[in-house]
């Protein structure tokens, strides 16, 4: 009985926190310029709801009552003490401390765009100053052992800290650093093809058959423009995706819509009768992301998946790709170097921007870094690591969207999604009879099938590390990545 109540109230929970969703999906596709200020005031409101209904004393009482029932399946007790964790973790901010960090939020995402359009650093400036402080005070609220930032770290990799990052990026200085450097000196790849005129609607049609092509399923999902592409869901049967279009850059779009229908197909595969419970949510962001980058990198960045699919690019595009060859098309979406902007970095010097907002980040919370000297530390750190000068702050320190929404810890999800993904495409690669075949023929269906049965229909019940054990045997090992990138860019590159 008490069980079915404690569902119940989280069902509402939920409603609340997916309303939430769907306002803030809505801010950054079609609201109006003008939308903003009541906007930001809606969400404020209701993430005060939602914290209210997240502390009510009654959940508490059901919670440690319901700690203490033996007769509760796995499932059952995994999702108690999951909701245990979140709701003592939620009793430790006031609904004032949450409505203000909302209202900041909104504030900051506001000067975020502002400053970007105008290339003017220091429009963000004073928000972005006043979200960092909240974030340092919201460190303390949570408590952490050893670095502040394992507070940040926490909320979006369960367990990961300051020092497994560093530890991660000292791999990734030894092994990835040296190999880009031999890719510099070889002979280079040309990327042309990608730049040329590429129509916005045609973009647009060939995106939406890639996504059917993977399975997401356009009865439970939508897909829509965004500045930042990003994926949200609402629940397993809405799931939105959004993407950009550049007419001058055929690849944003084709990785965009790839990348992010990765994250929709997750969506789209957790429990939908486990909605509003841990169990029914995704484990972390570096499993999140692990399924975007396998279906980015390892399956539409692979010469498999251009066998045919490069045909369908041609229908699209029959002109612009007359004298093109499959396999060139396939060396140009590979090329290696060094450039300005994280998201249309190539697979490998990826982490090199990550190592860089990492760095950024631990300075702000050990105090060593002020907001207002981000700009010269980033172009510094571009200089130091890729070798390249930042021309301006909107292709520089206001390029993303993270920092403005108060998301710090983020970015090295991106990093472990990467390397996580290299190790379950290795393990898929094992089960399954003839995949690399089956992508030939654009057949995506077994891989689809197996994350489905691996990862996504378990929700949250493993942890991130137990899941990597439980799939791949191992924890998370740089070395499948490291492997892929030497076997795959040692062929494009004619490296020995
Ligand atoms: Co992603």
């Amino acid at each position: 009985m008490s069980y079915s109540k404690f569902e119940s109230h989280m069902k509402k929970i939920a409603d609340v926190g997916f309303a939430m969703a769907v306002l803030s999906w809505d801010q950054e596709t079609y609201m109006p310029e003008k939308g903003a200020d009541f906007r930001a005031q809606q969400l404020s409101t209701l993430s005060g709801v939602y914290h209210k209904l997240f502390t009510e004393d009654e959940l508490g009482k059901l919670l440690s009552d319901l700690s203490a029932d033996a007769s509760l399946n796995e499932q059952q007790k995994k999702n108690i003490s999951l909701t245990l964790e979140s709701y003592q973790k939620q009793k430790k901010f006031t609904t004032e401390f949450v409505e203000l960090m909302s209202k900041t939020v909104s504030e900051c995402f506001q000067a975020w765009q502002s400053a970007k359009e105008k290339n003017d650093f220091s429009v963000y400036q004073p928000k972005l100053e006043k979200l960092v402080e909240l974030k340092k005070q919201e460190c303390e609220l949570l408590g952490y052992e050893g670095h502040p930032y394992n507070a940040q770290l926490n909320e979006y990799e369960k367990g990961t800290t300051t020092a497994d990052i560093e530890k991660l990026f000292e791999e990734v200085r030894k092994e990835l650093v040296p190999f880009v450097k031999k890719i510099k000196e070889a002979q280079q790849v040309d990327d042309a093809l990608f730049y040329r005129d590429y129509p916005k609607d045609k973009q647009w049609d060939f995106g939406i058959e890639l996504l059917k092509q993977m399975g997401f399923d356009f009865t439970s999902g939508r897909q829509d423009i965004s500045s930042h592409p990003f994926t949200t869901s609402f629940n397993p049967y809405d799931v939105r995706v959004t993407t950009r279009v550049n007419e001058k850059d055929l690849s944003e779009m084709i990785w965009s819509c790839i990348h992010e229908g990765g994250h929709g197909l997750y969506e789209q595969g957790l429990p939908a009768g486990q909605y509003g419970l841990p169990c029914g949510e995704a484990v972390s962001l570096g499993i999140h992301e692990s399924q975007s980058r396998l279906w980015e990198n390892n399956v539409g960045r692979s010469m498999a998946y251009w066998k045919k699919n490069f045909n369908l690019a041609k229908k699209y595009f029959p002109e612009q790709l007359q004298q093109d060859t499959a396999e060139g098309f396939y060396k140009a979406m590979n090329k290696v170097e060094p450039s300005l902007i994280r998201t249309s970095a190539d697979e490998l010097t990826y982490h090199f921007h990550i190592m860089i907002r990492f760095e950024i980040e631990k300075a702000l919370f050990e105090n060593k870094l002020k907001v207002s000297d981000l700009p010269a530390y980033w172009n510094a750190k571009y200089k130091e690591y890729l070798g390249i000068d930042v021309p301006t702050d909107t292709k520089g320190v206001l390029q993303d969207i993270h920092w403005s929404h108060g998301s710090f810890g983020y970015f090295p999800t991106y990093s472990i999604g990467s390397f996580y993904a290299a190790q379950f495409f290795d393990q898929a690669k094992k089960e399954i009879p003839g995949l690399v075949q089956q992508i030939e023929n654009g057949d995506l269906h077994s891989l689809l099938n197996w994350l489905r049965e691996r990862i996504h229909r378990h929700g949250r019940f493993y942890t991130a590390s137990e899941l990597c054990e439980k799939i791949t045997g191992e924890k998370l090992n740089f070395s499948h990545f490291m492997n892929y990138a030497r076997e795959k860019y040692s062929a494009i590159y004619g490296l020995k």
